[in-house]
């Protein structure tokens, strides 16, 4: 049974006007296999945003690298770093560019691994029946499997997972709003002027060799570098995943940010869901985003409020 313990505490904004965090802590209670491993690290997750994946999966890798700067060698205080990581399938050293960490390279890696791992369903690249349950978990390995010979050795033999990736990797952008509104407009010239695009870089343009011809040659505004960048003790969940280490996020999309309650029924934020709004995500920001950070905080409030009110037009 995970448990969750949150402490509220008061942060105070240059205007003098104060905003409560919820700093988490998690753990474990009632273990029915024994101890935990001493180095196990509890690192809970909300899910991703799943718009525009296949747009993002056609940037050209050199178009992501170019805003790499691992020793901050332009001095600005960010740097961000490549996740470099294997293609499960072809094994390929490739650029990581999905999920919290940027740890898959491939809409098909990051499916395969959510079937097997978060619901327990084998495919012919991960092909055990028992997620990850382990060798301690003798009821688990005990349980009939899904397979049905007649369709093939896994629970979702080929085309499952083909036609699963193929919908991952088409669900649409939605349409900006109120794009004219002058506090929108207000609001993304704070976004500009306090650092904000540093990480989440406004535009690219998609190879003009994409695989799908659909995804080719396309202007398009993620708001992401698609790096990692250390994000300051706060958000560390010392967890190192591919290359990203335990203080490293990548940076979160904001395309379809302002559509989050609609979609998700809840506004809930940052990799954990600890941020119960936008003001709250921001203010943990830290580590690499401490500038950018300190800027919002210390703006007058006509300004905060527009900067919200132009991620809510996203
Ligand atoms: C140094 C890089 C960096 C800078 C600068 C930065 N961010 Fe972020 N931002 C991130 C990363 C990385 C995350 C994901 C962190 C996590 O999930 O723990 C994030 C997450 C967010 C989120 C939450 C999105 C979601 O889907 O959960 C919002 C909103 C956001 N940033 C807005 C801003 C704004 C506004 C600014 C400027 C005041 C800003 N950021 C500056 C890197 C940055």
């Amino acid at each position: 049974r995970m448990t969750i313990d949150y402490r509220e505490e008061d942060v105070t904004l240059g205007d003098g006007s104060t905003v409560s965090l919820r700093h988490p802590t998690y753990g474990v209670a009632d273990l029915a296999y024994g101890p935990l491993g001493e180095d196990t690290t509890l690192s809970p997750r909300i899910a991703n945003p799943m718009i525009g994946l296949g747009l993002v999966q056609a940037i050209e890798p050199a178009d992501i690298l170019a805003h790499a700067d691992p020793d901050d060698a332009d001095g600005d205080g960010v740097s961000g770093r490549p996740n470099i990581v294997s293609d499960t399938v072809t094994g390929e050293v490739k650029l990581g560019r999905f999920g919290w960490k940027a740890q898959n390279a491939t809409i098909h890696d990051q499916s395969v691994g959510a079937m097997s791992g978060d619901i327990g369903v084998s495919s012919p690249d991960a092909p055990n029946p028992y997620g990850d349950c382990s060798e301690a978990e003798a009821a688990c390995l005990a349980m009939p499997t899904g397979v049905q010979p007649r369709l093939g050795d896994t629970e979702a033999p080929d085309p499952v997972m083909e036609l699963i990736t193929f919908y991952a990797e088409n669900l649409a952008v939605p349409a900006r709003r109120d794009v004219d509104d002058p506090e929108v407009l207000r609001g993304k010239q704070v976004f500009y002027e306090a650092g904000c695009t540093a990480c989440h870089a406004p535009k690219f343009v998609t190879s003009r060799e994409a695989e799908n011809p659909a995804h080719r040659f396309q202007l398009i505004w993620p708001y992401s570098d698609f790096l990692l960048h250390d994000m300051g003790e706060g958000l560390a969940d010392g967890q190192q995943v591919a290359m990203a280490n335990g203080r490293e996020w990548r940076t979160a999309p904001l395309w379809g940010n302002g559509l989050t309650e609609v979609v998700n029924d809840h506004s809930f934020f940052l990799h954990d869901g600890r941020a119960r709004n936008r003001t709250e995500a921001i203010l943990w920001h830290g580590g690499e985003a401490q500038t950018a950070r300190d800027n919002f905080a210390n703006a007058a409030k006509e300004d905060r409020d527009a900067l919200i009110k132009f991620l809510e037009s996203l």
